[in-house]
């Protein structure tokens, strides 16, 4: 295989950055990375990290996911300048922590235009370039939160979700077309996520009963703890290079092995219930 003409979305900041500079400056395969990121204002530390990668094989374009008319101009950019797009990978991601009665539809819909819609978007302006050449790849990083619940994480949880069935719905029909298509569990990791999480997800919890709030704090507390264990960005970025090298990838991969021991729970309990006990340190 040649030269791959990879897109990722966001790469600004955390794994969607550690991604465009680990492909770029891959020695054994060779890669010709558009990185995009809604606001070209941010691509300090992309640019310093791309080193001599910048506008060689590495370039820096802007992509809103939220918006189908961004997505379509950032592809068709592509197509202009390289005639393909043989890897997709969907990172753009936004997290919310919270009790859900608490948080308004405006933050809630933000999570699924971003995490659910903004890949739709992504997925359909490639589909039919790729099922007409019969080849692709499309990697979607996802979260443990996609396959099992997380208390307090609702509306995230469930955007995550939905990233599992329509990556189980479409992969069936894209193998026809030798297209794979994956999904990409990270647990938690060193990136601005949290931070970002906390500055959104909080709103709101003042109007929540005690009870309720003493149970967010809680988990805010774990969660702390938590996150100093977390992985790197760059781990991630190997793992999906991984999956990109992978003649024939799985439909999921997690990137750490707590994951898949929460995953297997899940799956040899039908009824669910054994997720009301599954928690019991982060809701004291
Ligand atoms: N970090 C974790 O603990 C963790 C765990 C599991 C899964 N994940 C998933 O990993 C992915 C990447 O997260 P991260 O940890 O790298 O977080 P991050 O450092 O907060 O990066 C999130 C990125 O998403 C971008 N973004 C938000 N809305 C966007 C939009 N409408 N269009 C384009 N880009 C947009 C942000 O851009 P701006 O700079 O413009 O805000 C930022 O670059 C997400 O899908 C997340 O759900 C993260």
């Amino acid at each position: 295989m040649g030269e791959r003409v990879v897109v990722i979305t966001s790469c600004s900041t955390g794994i969607g950055l550690s991604t465009a500079v680990q492909l770029a400056k891959s020695e054994a395969k060779k890669y010709i990375v558009y990185a995009t990121m809604r606001n070209l204002a941010k691509k300090g530390p992309l640019v310093e990290k791309a080193g001599d990668t910048l506008n060689k094989n590495l370039f820096i374009i802007e992509m809103d996911v939220k918006s189908e008319s961004s997505v379509k101009a950032a592809v068709k950019k592509v197509f202009n300048a390289r005639g393909r797009i043989d890897v997709l990978v969907n990172n753009a991601g936004v997290g919310m922590v919270g009790a859900l009665e608490c948080q308004s539809m405006d933050s809630i819909k933000n999570i699924y235009e971003t995490n659910v819609y903004g890949v739709i978007h992504c997925i359909k302006a490639v589909l039919p370039s790729m099922k007409k050449k019969e080849s692709g790849q499309i990697i979607t990083v996802s979260s443990g939160a996609g396959r099992f619940g997380v208390p307090l994480c609702a509306a995230y949880c469930s955007s995550k979700h939905a990233i599992s069935g329509l990556t189980e719905s479409l992969a069936p029909t894209l193998k026809q077309f030798n297209i794979n298509i994956s999904v990409v569990e990270p647990g938690p990791v060193s990136t601005e996520f949290t931070n970002t999480v906390r500055s959104i997800g909080f709103s709101g919890i003042e109007d929540g009963d005690e009870k309720t709030k003493k149970l967010v704090e809680s988990f805010t507390s774990s969660m702390d703890k938590i996150v100093t264990k977390a992985q790197k960005g760059e781990e991630v970025a190997e793992c999906i290079q991984k999956v990109v090298e992978t003649e024939i990838p799985n439909v999921y991969y997690t990137t750490s092995p707590a994951l898949d021991a929460m995953t297997a729970k899940k799956y040899v309990d039908i009824t669910g219930n054994s997720f009301l006990t599954s928690f019991p340190q982060y809701l004291k």
